[in-house]
C-alpha cells in the first residue's frame, strides 16, 4: 500500500507531513521532569508529525540541552512548550537567589501555616514518612523570560505557550524565523491570541489532561474557530484516535494537539505506573482538581483528590501549591500508598488500551483518519 496522504494548510505552515502534533507535556507527577521528552519529540517529528518538547519542569540549562539534543537527533521541525504564568517575576541570577535547588522541607517554609499544619496532621494520621526531595527553584516556569530567551537563541521552529498569551514575543520570534502557538480553553482568549498575531491557536476542551478549562471540546471548537479566524485552530482535549482527528478536521480545525495518547507510548515520559493507570482507566477514570498546582488540573482519579477536598483549605496560588501536593505525594510513593497517587491524564485514557511506539501510533492515526474521511464517511453519509 502506498503512503497515506493527510495534509492541511498547517503542514505547509510548519513544514510537516501530517497535521498531528504531540502536545507539550511538562512534569506528569513528582519525580518526572517531563511527559514529552526528547525521545518522544524526535519520534513524532521523524514520523511526519510534529513533536513538542514539554519544557515546563526543566531548569534553563536542561531546556537548552534538550533543544540541542533534539537538533542533533532530527533535522525535522519540532516545538517547545513552556508555561508563562502572569504572576511570576523572574528571580534574580543564581547567587542572589540562593541555591538553584533546595530541599522540599525548606521550600515548604514559603507556604501558609494552616497548610503546613494540615500536612503535619495528615502525615501523622496516615503514617506518611517525610521525604525530603530536592525542589528546583529555577524551572522555566519560575523564570519564563530567561526560558523564552533560550528558545529565541536556539530558534526553535515552533514556540508553544501552554499558559499565558505569547503575543508579546511574536514579532521577535518571527524575526528569528519561528512560529508561535498558544493554548486556550475558551474563545475569549482564542480571540485575544489571534488579535496579538499568535500564528496557531490550540483550543483545549475540559476533557484534556493537565491544566484544563471548563468548556467541552465539542462545544469549544466551533466557537474558538470563529473567534480566532482567520488564524488556524488545532483541536485538543479528548482526541485519542482517527475518529477524533477526523471530527476535529470536519469542524474546521487544521490539525490536532494530542497529549494523553502520546504520553502512553514507549517514548512518553510518564512513569510506568502512570502509563499502567491510563491503560486500566475507564472513561470515568480522571478528575479535575486544584489540589496539585493551584489551577484546575485533570489527573487519574485517586484518593489524594478526596483527601484534599476534606482539608477544607484553599489551594495556595499556582505554582506554590505544587509544594503542598509534592510533600504528600512523595510520601505516598515512599509508603507504597499508590491509591493516593495519579499522574496527569485526560478523559481519553479510557480509550487507550496499549502502550506502543510513537511512530507506530502516528501511522495508525493517519491511516484511520484517512480511512474515515475518504471511505467510511462518503459510504455512510448521503448528501445528495
Ligand atoms: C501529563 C500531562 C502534562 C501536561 N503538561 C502540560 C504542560 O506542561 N504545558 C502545556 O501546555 N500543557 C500541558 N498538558 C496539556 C497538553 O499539552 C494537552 O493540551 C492535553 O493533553 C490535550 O488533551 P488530551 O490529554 O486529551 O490529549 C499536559 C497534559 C498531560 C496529560
Amino acid at each position: 500500500m502506498g503512503k497515506r496522504i493527510l495534509r492541511t494548510p498547517l503542514c505547509d505552515m510548519l513544514g510537516i507531513e501530517y497535521p498531528i502534533l504531540s502536545a507539550g507535556m511538562g512534569p506528569t507527577l513528582i519525580g518526572e521532569n517531563t511527559g514529552a521528552p526528547v525521545e518522544l519529540v524526535v519520534a513524532v517529528s521523524e514520523a511526519g508529525g510534529m513533536g513538542v518538547l514539554g519544557g515546563a519542569g526543566f531548569n534553563i540549562d536542561e531546556l537548552r540541552d534538550a533543544i540541542r539534543e533534539i537538533k542533533k537527533l532530527t533535522g525535522k521541525p519540532f516545538g517547545v512548550d513552556l508555561l508563562l504564568p502572569k504572576n511570576i517575576v523572574d528571580l534574580p541570577e543564581k547567587t542572589d537567589a540562593g541555591p538553584q535547588e533546595i530541599p522540599l522541607s525548606q521550600a515548604l517554609e514559603f507556604i501558609p501555616q494552616e497548610h503546613k499544619d494540615w500536612l503535619k496532621k495528615i502525615k501523622l494520621e496516615m503514617g506518611i514518612p517525610d521525604v525530603d526531595i530536592m525542589v528546583q527553584m529555577n524551572t522555566t516556569t519560575m523564570r519564563p523570560n530567561q526560558a523564552v530567551e533560550v528558545c529565541m537563541e536556539e530558534k526553535v521552529p515552533l514556540f508553544c505557550a501552554g499558559l499565558g498569551n505569547p503575543g508579546f514575543m511574536v514579532d521577535q520570534a518571527h524575526a528569528q524565523g519561528m512560529k508561535v502557538l498558544g493554548v486556550t480553553g475558551n474563545s475569549k482568549n482564542a480571540k485575544r491570541m489571534a488579535d496579538s498575531n499568535v500564528d496557531i491557536i490550540v483550543a483545549q476542551g475540559h476533557e484534556g489532561g493537565g491544566h484544563t478549562g471548563r468548556i467541552g471540546t465539542m462545544a469549544l471548537l466551533p466557537m474558538a474557530i470563529d473567534a480566532a479566524a482567520p488564524k488556524p485552530v488545532l483541536a485538543a482535549g479528548g482526541i485519542g484516535d482517527g475518529r477524533g482527528i477526523a471530527a476535529a478536521l470536519a469542524m474546521g480545525c487544521t490539525g490536532v494537539w494530542m497529549g494523553t495518547r502520546f504520553l502512553a507510548t514507549n517514548e512518553g515520559g510518564a512513569l510506568d505506573i502512570n502509563k499502567q493507570k491510563i491503560i486500566e482507566s475507564t472513561d470515568e477514570g480522571t478528575r479535575v482538581s486544584r489540589a496539585y498546582t493551584g489551577k484546575t488540573l485533570r489527573a487519574n482519579y485517586n484518593q489524594f483528590h478526596e483527601l484534599w477536598d476534606s482539608s477544607g483549605l484553599d489551594p495556595v496560588p499556582f505554582p506554590m501549591q505544587i509544594l503542598v501536593s509534592s510533600a504528600l505525594i512523595a510520601g505516598f510513593i515512599e509508603a507504597n500508598k499508590f491509591d493516593y497517587v495519579g499522574g496527569l491524564a485526560g478523559q481519553v485514557s479510557g480509550l487507550i488500551k496499549e502502550i506502543k511506539p510513537a511512530a507506530q501510533l502516528l501511522d495508525e492515526l493517519v491511516e484511520e483518519t484517512v480511512e474515515i474521511l475518504s471511505r467510511k464517511l462518503p459510504e455512510t453519509v448521503i448528501t445528495k
